[in-house]
């Protein structure tokens, strides 16, 4: 098994997530690369103490990333840091000769988007992904292979989106995600838009147009030092799109939620696709149960209701009848960056990672979507 050689930048929620993961590869059968953590980087320091602690392999922590970059020892690097860095940070360690898994929205702006791209262009031999693991449950990929096999016939709607609703309370503290210098102007859309477009993009249901309708909710929060902070980012999105199905080349209504303001939604994926031969949808309160609708003229619509289990797109040690969670998303989302890096293609269309194009696309959704509140108008959208 080929050890890829990873550092870290940004150890923060997601660093740690992707540290577990490593931690417990040995959950994976099979399977042709791992990843060993090797060196760490975060401007805080008292977030390295955890990765030492934990992981023997760990010989550099710094504040500075230029170091990590310099370090002949890493092959590839997470970075998971606030959007603002995203284009700096990418292109450093594209330009340092590493691999990358970038995290979403891959820059905070368009701007910043295209410059990342370029760089990505300009470094063909480096595998460059953006990370996104709700493809991953087991429900989901038993609706993707519905696509894969053309199982819907005409599709008629697709629904989309990524619920969050801590927000609602406005008593919880400003963070650097409600903050417009370092969470960007999309606010929500960067924040969540790559999950729910990460199945519609790689299935080829490209918005060709937007009518986008944003909110901005709650707009101070506590700045945790006694007094009130502005909130300028936008709370809640719907995007409302036209998309076209490759297949028989016909338009459809996909509609796009990302909410932080949905009351009682705790962090809910989910997407629906409604066809003339067949419907499925998914939601992630309740990640094991995939619902399916096949219909044949002349008979009942009558929904199914499956029960998935431990199916994955890679496979484990966990029997196939036990329950699938985020953690083990996350697991999935890594051994695919991995598997890509050590056989040079995605193990299946529906098991790999993000792609730049993919992200650059949900800029330019994005952008549109942005101008099309402004405007209160229908944007094109620029393929
Ligand atoms: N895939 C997902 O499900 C998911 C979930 C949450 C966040 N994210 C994304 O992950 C990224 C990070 O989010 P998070 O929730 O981990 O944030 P976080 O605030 O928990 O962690 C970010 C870390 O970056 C560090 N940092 C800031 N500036 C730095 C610099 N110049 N050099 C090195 N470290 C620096 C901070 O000290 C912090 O520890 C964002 O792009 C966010 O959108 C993805």
């Amino acid at each position: 098994m080929k050890t890829v050689r990873f550092g870290i930048i940004g150890g923060g929620l997601m660093g740690r997530e992707f540290a577990s993961a490593a931690a417990r590869w040995s959950h994976l059968l099979e399977f042709p690369a791992r990843p060993e953590i090797v060196a760490v980087c975060d401007t805080n320091p008292a977030i390295h103490a955890w990765y030492r602690d934990n992981f023997a392999a760990v010989r550099q922590t710094t504040t500075d990333y230029k170091e990590l970059l310099a370090n002949p020892e890493v092959d590839a690097v997470y970075v998971a840091v606030p959007h603002h860095l995203h284009q700096e940070i990418y292109g450093a360690v594209l330009a340092a000769g590493k691999h990358l898994m970038g995290e979403k929205p891959f820059g905070i702006d368009l701007k910043a988007n295209d410059a990342i791209t370029a760089a990505v262009r300009q470094h063909p031999q480096q595998l460059v992904r953006c990370s996104s693991e709700s493809v991953f449950f087991p429900a989901m990929q038993k609706l993707c292979g519905m696509i894969e096999k053309n199982a819907f016939g005409r599709i008629l709607e697709v629904n989309t989106g990524f619920l969050h609703s801590s927000d609602l309370d406005p008593n919880k503290p400003i963070n650097w995600k409600r903050m417009i210098e370092f969470n960007g102007e999309y606010g929500v859309l960067g924040d969540l838009g790559m999950h729910a477009l990460h199945v519609p993009l790689r299935a080829g249901w490209q918005p060709r147009n937007v009518r986008a309708i944003l909110s901005d909710i709650v707009k101070q929060r506590p700045d945790g030092k006694g007094g009130m902070a502005p909130c300028r980012t936008w709370d809640n999105g719907t995007l409302f799109c036209e998309a076209v199905d490759p297949v028989l080349n016909e338009p459809f209504p996909l509609t796009v939620k990302l909410q932080r303001i949905a009351p009682g939604q705790k962090n809910t994926w989910y997407t629906e696709v409604l066809g003339t031969q067949a419907s499925a949808r998914w939601s992630s309160t309740n990640p094991r149960l995939l619902e399916v609708m096949t219909y044949t003229p002349g008979t009942e619509q009558a929904w199914q209701q499956i029960q998935t289990g431990y199916e994955t797109a890679f496979k484990t040690i966990t029997g196939g009848i036990f329950e699938f969670g985020f953690t083990d998303a996350i697991q999935q989302m890594w051994a695919a960056f991995l598997y890509e890096l050590a056989t040079g293609k995605p193990a299946a269309k529906f098991a790999g990672c993000v792609t730049p194009d993919e992200a650059a696309f949900s800029h330019r959704l994005f952008t549109a979507a942005l101008a099309s509140q402004r405007n209160c108008s229908v944007e094109q959208v620029k393929t």
